[in-house]
């Protein structure tokens, strides 16, 4: 069966605007995808028609508000296969999911002289939280080399790997080149030198099945923003027996069990112990919506379709003279390249001019600009609404810039 892209475009309005008198060919999905009417309509309609403050009081909008809430939180756990809904936390994105187990189990288990392990294509949000947690512990940050296709340096990270290795954080697929990395491999080798595996999902989740138990992994975060969801949420998923021995983070209400100014505090259960304060409700119900919406398409249906759109597009842009291409032949979701000399702000802005929105500039990650030597990169994304002739108007666009610009 052929994927049904036209219906799919005709999901999402905003693919139907012009943009600088073009039809707008949207690129830039890995930043944050366009949201179906399905998100948007579940969203507002839980304002209008359903909405009060969860986990808060008995009145019947508060108890249906949350119980709409802990279904999502199913569904989440369906969605990545997690052995329960209780392993799924709330958060406002993968940052904050990030920065969620660097604070808490990073604080609780790190001492001096233990190391973690990330990658040098990571994005700043997998980057910087374990900076910080370094500082305060006194661990050290090691970091796994890239090949020059953007592939790890897989030799390299078994020589880092130690007995003191307490994390491996890496993303599942890298937000700036695509590369898919080899997570059984990573995963075994980490877990058999003792230490947990956080995996970075936020360019994955919305091209592939995830399967967190297949996969073995200890966290697991992504953003709903770019899964077609709302912004402000996101999970982290983290297996029931560490989750449970993890200390709260953030403090407030909903976290608690009981509050006495004379006895302390106890808290909730995980994973509302991590939960602090009143969260974006109508998000988490529009984030299930648009797990809804992807899981009804088929991931591997939608992985299909973009797999066979990126062998177009990566055979199509051949044909632009001085296009330089980073990254792996391999690939999911994004392409990323310079044309000629030409910084990647100037060649953005006219593509925008012809109605193509792609992104440009570092794509936070500088360390793997420093690696390819360049300030800046554009990076088109290709998403499950994106088509042949989109492809085809950027590599024109590409075409006619290198025309004009020489
Ligand atoms: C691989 C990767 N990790 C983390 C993030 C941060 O996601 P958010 O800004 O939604 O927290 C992004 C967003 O671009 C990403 O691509």
């Amino acid at each position: 069966m052929s994927f049904p892209v036209q219906q799919v475009r005709a999901d999402f309005p905003v693919l139907s605007r012009e943009v600088n008198g073009q039809p707008l060919a949207y690129l830039d999905s890995a930043a944050s995808a366009q949201k179906p009417e399905a998100v948007i309509d579940a969203e507002a309609r839980f304002y209008r028609e359903g909405y009060a403050a969860v986990h808060r009081g008995i009145h019947t909008l508060s108890a249906e508000a949350t119980a709409r809430m802990e279904a999502v939180r199913a569904s989440a756990a369906r969605f990545l296969n997690a052995a329960r809904a209780e392993e799924i936390v709330f958060v406002r994105g993968t940052t904050e999911g990030i920065n969620l187990v660097a604070n808490s189990w990073g604080n609780d288990q790190l001492r001096a002289g233990d190391n973690i392990i990330i990658s040098e294509m990571e994005h700043h949000a997998n980057i910087v939280p374990w900076q910080m947690l370094c500082q305060r512990s006194g661990a050290q940050l090691r970091v796994i080399p890239l090949n020059q296709d953007g592939t790890l340096q897989l030799e390299a990270f078994h020589q880092l790997l130690d007995e003191r290795t307490r994390l491996l954080a890496i993303a599942q697929v890298s937000n700036v080149l695509g590369t898919e990395n080899p997570l059984p491999t990573l995963i075994d080798a980490a877990h058999r030198a003792g230490a947990k595996v956080l995996v970075d999902g936020a360019q994955a989740v919305m091209h592939h099945a995830v399967d967190v138990q297949a996969l073995g992994c200890d966290f697991y975060v992504f953003s709903g923003h770019k899964l077609y969801g709302p912004t402000g949420i996101g999970v982290l998923y983290a297996r029931h027996d560490i989750l449970q021995q993890m200390p709260p983070w953030q403090g407030g209400g909903s976290m608690i069990a009981t509050v006495s100014l004379t006895q302390g505090t106890t808290y909730a259960a995980a994973p509302w112990r991590f939960e602090a304060g009143t969260p974006d409700t109508g998000a988490i119900i529009g984030f299930g919506a648009a797990l809804e919406y992807v899981t009804h398409l088929g991931l591997d249906n939608i992985g299909e379709y973009e797999s066979a759109l990126m062998h177009y597009a990566l055979q199509a842009l051949r044909e632009v003279p001085d296009l330089a291409l980073y990254g792996p032949a391999r690939r999911r979701g994004v392409i990323a390249f310079n044309l000629g000399k030409h910084h990647a702000y100037d060649v953005g802005s006219f593509l925008d001019n012809y109605g193509i929105a792609v992104r440009t500039g570092h794509h936070c990650a500088m360390p793997l600009m420093a690696f390819y030597g360049v300030p800046a990169m554009c990076r088109a994304s290709l998403a499950m609404y994106n088509t042949q002739q989109e492809v085809d108007r950027l590599v024109a666009g590409l075409q006619r810039i290198h025309r004009l610009l020489g």
